[in-house]
């Protein structure tokens, strides 16, 4: 694998921005995001600075996970456009020099699909073995004790053949049986028939699913259960991050090799240490196995310095680095650390090692919306209702301008979701105009990570901090950045040798071109990046 001062892969320097179709901009007047309305404020990603697009799922479905229950992998969803809409999408985002990355969903079809409807037609149907049918344990009861993620147990009975099917998430989306090659080649050819209409890479979801446990052994109850979630409750070892998952990787990741330079990302919720085996043996795995733990650490600076440095030390030979801060599953980072403290996030973000997603709206300061019982859509907020565990707050219509509907769609309509309240302070029009905005500092640091290369590929080294302050610099070909950090509210000063040289940018937007030497003050929730020399 190449070094510090070899070219680096498109995708080790891309920066990543995930669009939620539904919520982003809708073309045709029915509250709901489309293609055609992604086309339409493409412009807008391009002023940004951010150069490839992940869009989660537009195929034809019933919506029963918006979207996320697939009953064709190679269409689009009316709703969202057509298959030329995807072209045009696609040559557009190419035009503007903007990768394309879908997302793929091998690990369960829509129970609409229909695969499923033959396969739970009879249980001689040659489809039936395409799913996880299984017949009832000696009691009568389910198979094994296996929870599904979105809550209550993952088998359902079909009376009709009297056997259970599994399902990891909704009962609506049962698991395809990847054990069975001819699932596998049909899944290959999805991946084929997007890579040949020109898409650069997917994001895989659910990829720790993907086979289970030959036996389907129970589940061992979880020792340190925190109880937020009912799936929590037990340790998923035998139903998730299974050996065979990584065949499987290596199946698609040949398919990708046929077609050149194109990128696997997968969604791997994953302690680091069985994360990084991601990468596969020789680099034969994904290229980015997701990394969320930003998401779960405790946001202070001990902690996540420590993050890093593990995170980077079980990093394997080749293995290239992947940081996010959200995306639609998981609660905004404004709303978990507070507006301020986002700022500094994002520095963190945009200047860490690896390749960075930022999730549509974060680059606004958009937070969590509360959602009114009546118009919760998400069926994780149903099933579980309660606990916070629901997603439609994350998922809450961009805020374009300050007309009414934030401009996702006609005055008149109802968007999908409800409108934050204080989309009239946070939208694009308006922070665009103000030099200080959450947007332009997120322009700012991706202009600069775009112009500086040490900032997007070079080497990391940890800059020992005490208190509050993370440190890192960041060198590449002689140019060397050195970022500070404040992750508190108070301020506090850096002193240190390596503290020489000009500030070129603060979270605040406000001292650019400061000479700093020996110190620099740092007010609460404050970073910046230094060139030193
Ligand atoms: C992934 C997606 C999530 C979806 C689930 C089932 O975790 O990110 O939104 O509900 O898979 O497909
Ligand atoms: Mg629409």
């Amino acid at each position: 694998m190449a070094d510090a001062s070899d070219e680096r892969l498109w995708w080790q320097r891309v920066v990543v921005y995930q669009v939620y179709p539904r919520s982003f901009q809708d073309s045709d007047g029915d509250g709901v995001g489309d293609l055609r309305g992604i086309i339409s404020r493409l412009s807008y990603l391009e002023w940004l600075g951010v150069d490839a697009v992940w869009i989660s799922p537009f195929y034809p479905s019933p919506m029963a996970d918006f979207g996320y229950d697939i009953t064709d992998h190679t269409d689009v969803h009316p709703m969202f456009g057509t298959l030329s809409d995807f072209d045009a999408f696609v040559a557009e985002a190419h035009r503007r020099d903007i990768k394309v990355i879908l997302d793929y969903v091998p690990n369960h079809t829509s129970d609409e699909h229909p695969w499923f409807v033959e396969s739970r037609s009879s249980r001689e149907n040659p489809k039936r073995d395409w799913y996880i049918w299984q017949d009832p344990a000696p009691d009568g009861g389910s198979p094994n004790n296996w929870q599904s993620v979105f809550g209550g147990g993952a088998w359902e009975w079909d009376a009709a053949t009297q056997q259970y099917y599994y399902h990891a998430y909704l009962r609506e989306q049962p698991d395809l049986n990847w054990r069975n090659p001819e699932v596998r080649e049909a899944m290959m050819e999805v991946l084929r028939f997007w890579l040949q209409r020109g898409v650069d890479g997917f994001r895989v979801d659910a990829l720790r699913q993907l086979l289970k446990d030959e036996h389907l052994r129970d589940n061992p109850p979880n020792p340190d259960h925190r109880a937020r979630s009912p799936y929590d409750a037990l340790l998923p070892v035998y139903s998730t991050d299974r050996p065979k998952v990584h065949e499987a990787v290596r199946e698609m990741r040949s398919v990708l090799e046929d077609y050149g330079d194109r990128l696997l990302i997968g969604e791997l919720y994953l302690p680091i240490d069985r994360l990084v085996t991601y990468y596969g043996e020789n680099n034969s795995g994904v290229h980015l196995p997701f990394n969320f733990h930003l998401i779960s650490t405790p946001w202070n600076a001990r902690e996540i310095a420590t993050l890093i440095h593990t995170y980077e030390a079980a990093l394997p030979r080749g293995g290239w680095p992947t940081w996010v801060l959200g995306n639609h599953d998981r609660s905004r980072i404004t709303s978990r650390v507070g507006a301020a403290q986002a700022r500094v996030a994002a520095m963190l973000l945009l200047t860490l090692r690896g390749t960075p997603t930022v999730y549509y709206g974060d680059e606004l300061g958009m937070h969590d919306v509360e959602i009114p019982p009546e118009r919760v859509q998400d069926p994780f907020e149903k099933n579980v209702p309660g606990r916070g565990l629901g997603r439609d707050p994350a998922r809450t219509p961009m805020q374009w301008d300050a007309s009414p509907n934030a401009g996702i769609c006609p005055p008149d309509v109802e968007p999908w979701l409800p409108v934050a309240d204080d989309y009239r302070t946070y939208n694009v029009a308006t922070e665009r105009e103000d030099p200080a905005s959450m947007l332009n500092l997120h322009r700012r640091l991706l202009a600069l990570r775009r112009s500086e290369p040490a900032l997007a590929l070079g080497s990391y080294e940890p800059v020992e901090t005490t208190g509050d302050l993370l440190a890192y610099v960041r060198e590449r070909d002689g140019r060397r950045f050195l970022i500070v950090l404040n992750l508190k509210h108070n301020p506090t000063t850096f002193e240190g040798p390596e503290i020489r040289g000009r500030l070129v940018l603060s979270t605040h937007l406000d001292r650019g071109g400061e000479r700093v030497n020996g110190g620099i003050g740092l007010r609460g929730d404050e970073g910046v990046i230094v060139e030193q020399g």
